[in-house]
C-alpha cells in the first residue's frame, strides 16, 4: 500500500514532506551552487542529525558565544530541501553549514567533484525503526501509525518519510568516492563524544583549543541537549511536534530496539538486512 498523499509526496523515488517542498524546488538543487567551504550533515531520519548539526555549529561558532546561542538550530545549519525559513541559501556568508536527508542520486551535482564536505552519520537501523516510531507519534507532519510491527513493514519497504534506510545508507556509502565525505555512526559519537568532534574537527580543518573542546563536549552530551528548547524543535510546536506529547530527545542511547522489538520482529529485520546488505562492509553496533 502506497502511504497517503496528505503525508508524503514522492517525487524520483523518494519521499518528501509535502507541505514544504515542490518537485520544481527538489530538481532545482541538483544545480545548486556549491562553495568549496560549504558542509553538509546528511542523515536518514533519526540517526543523530541534530547531534550532528549541533556538534558542528558549536565548532564553527566557538561554542555559541559570539551570539549564535539565540539562533535555532535550524537556522545555523538549515535544511536544504526544506527552507523554513525562506533564507536566501545562495548569499548566505561563507561558511554555509547544510542538513539534508536527500539521497546521493539528488544532491547538488557540484557536490559530486569531492567540492565541499560532507558528514554523513548512520545508526544502527533498529534503533532507527524505534525513534522514528516513537517520533511519528509525536510529530504532527507524519501519519500515525497505530502499532510498531505495522511500522516497521512499512520502514522495511522504504515507504516512510525519507525512504528506505537500506537504500539511503547504501547510497552515499557506495558512492562515497565521489564526495568528499566523512563517514561516523551515532554509536560511535556515542561511545566516545570528544573522540567524534577531535575527528570532525580534522575532518573540516578546524583548529579548538582545549577549553574551546571542553565547551563542544560539554554542550553536545544529552542532558545538555535535552533540556535545551532550540535542540528540541519547541518552536515548531504545534507545526512540527504536537503539544505535551514528547520531546523531540528521546533517550539519546545505544540498544534501545531491544525495549520494543520482539525476537520475531528482530528475526525478521536481521533476515531483510543480512540480505539487502551483504555485499558492505559496513558495520553497527547494536548494543553498548
Ligand atoms: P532516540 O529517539 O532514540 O532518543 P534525528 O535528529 O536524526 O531525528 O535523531 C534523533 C535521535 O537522536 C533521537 O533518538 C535523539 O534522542 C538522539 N539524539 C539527539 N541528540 C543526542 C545527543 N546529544 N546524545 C544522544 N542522542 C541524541
Amino acid at each position: 500500500m502506497e502511504p497517503s498523499e496528505e503525508f508524503l509526496l514522492k517525487h524520483k523515488g523518494f519521499y518528501f514532506l509535502p507541505d514544504l517542498v515542490t518537485p520544481e524546488y527538489i530538481d532545482s538543487l541538483e544545480d545548486f551552487e556549491i562553495r568549496d567551504c560549504d558542509v553538509f550533515v546528511v542523515t536518514y531520519p533519526k540517526s543523530g542529525t541534530v547531534w550532528t548539526q549541533n556538534i558542528l555549529s558549536l565548532i564553527y561558532h566557538e561554542g555559541h558565544r559570539d551570539g549564535t546561542e539565540n539562533m535555532e538550530i535550524i537556522d545555523r545549519v538549515p535544511w536544504l530541501e526544506y527552507n523554513i525559513h525562506n533564507m536566501d541559501y545562495v548569499h548566505r556568508p561563507s561558511p554555509r553549514l547544510f542538513t539534508t536527508h536527500l539521497p546521493y542520486y539528488l544532491a547538488p551535482r557540484d557536490l559530486r567533484n569531492r567540492r565541499a564536505k560532507i558528514i554523513y552519520v548512520a545508526r544502527n537501523p533498529k534503533d532507527v525503526v524505534v525513534s522514528y516510531f516513537h517520533f511519528s507519534s509525536l510529530s504532527v507532519k507524519l501519519e500515525t501509525v497505530p502499532d510498531f510491527n505495522s511500522f516497521l513493514e512499512r520502514f522495511l519497504a522504504g515507504k516512510v518519510l525519507a525512504g528506505s534506510w537500506l537504500d539511503h545508507v547504501r547510497g552515499w556509502s557506495t558512492h562515497r568516492d565521489e564526495f568528499n565525505i566523512l563517514f561516523l555512526t551515532f554509536e560511535e559519537i556515542k561511545k566516545d563524544l570528544r573522540g567524534a568532534v577531535l575527528k570532525i574537527c580534522k575532518f573540516l580543518g578546524k583548529q579548538l583549543n582545549e577549553k574551546e573542546l571542553d565547551t563542544v563536549v560539554e554542550m553536545a552530551a544529552f542532558d545538555k541537549m535535552k533540556s535545551d528548547p532550540r535542540a528540541n524543535y519547541e518552536f515548531m510546536e504545534g507545526n512540527l511536534l504536537e503539544k505535551g506529547k514528547g520531546h523531540f530527545l528521546r533517550k539519546g542511547t545505544v540498544g534501545d530496539w531491544k525495549n520494543t522489538m520482539t525476537v520475531a520482529q528482530s528475526e525478521r529485520f536481521d533476515n531483510v538486512f543480512k540480505e539487502k546488505m551483504k555485499d558492505l562492509s559496513l558495520t553497527f553496533i547494536w548494543d553498548i
